[in-house]
């Protein structure tokens, strides 16, 4: 009976893992949660007192942001947002921007 029990739970935890994974890290959803960053943050790549965040590499993007969580570094504005976000959010919006090119022709 242990038994079934403890592979019951496994088998739930793997699916409720498994499932997020494959259902919510992709482009479609980075650029769907982006609109969200994108009325600061231009696409274009142009800054003025906000920075760019376009074509990042994915791992600095996800520690900068994870650094606002957690309260490491300063601006009210990006602590609020990013503790919003959960790793799949992250992951997303991560790739998503990482795949925004700044273009030549911007003048
Ligand atoms: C209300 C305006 C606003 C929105 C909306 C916003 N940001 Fe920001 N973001 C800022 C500002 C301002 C900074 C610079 C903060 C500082 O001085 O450290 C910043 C900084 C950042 C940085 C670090 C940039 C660097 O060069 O260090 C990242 C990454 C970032 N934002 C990602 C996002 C993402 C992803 C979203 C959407 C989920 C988002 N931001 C939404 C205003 C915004």
């Amino acid at each position: 009976m242990i038994y079934m029990v403890r592979s019951f739970a496994l088998t739930l935890v793997f699916a409720l893992y498994s499932q997020s994974s494959i259902a919510e890290v992709s482009l479609e959803y980075g650029e769907y949660l982006a609109s969200e960053c994108t009325s600061c943050h231009l696409l274009s790549g142009k800054e003025s007192n906000i920075p760019s965040i376009i074509d990042w590499d994915p791992e600095s993007f996800i520690a900068v942001l994870t650094a606002y969580k957690d309260k490491e570094l300063e601006s009210k504005v990006m602590q609020n947002i990013a503790t919003r976000l959960g790793a799949d959010e992250m992951t997303s919006l991560a790739q998503y921007f990482a795949t925004i090119k700044p273009k030549e022709d911007s003048e």
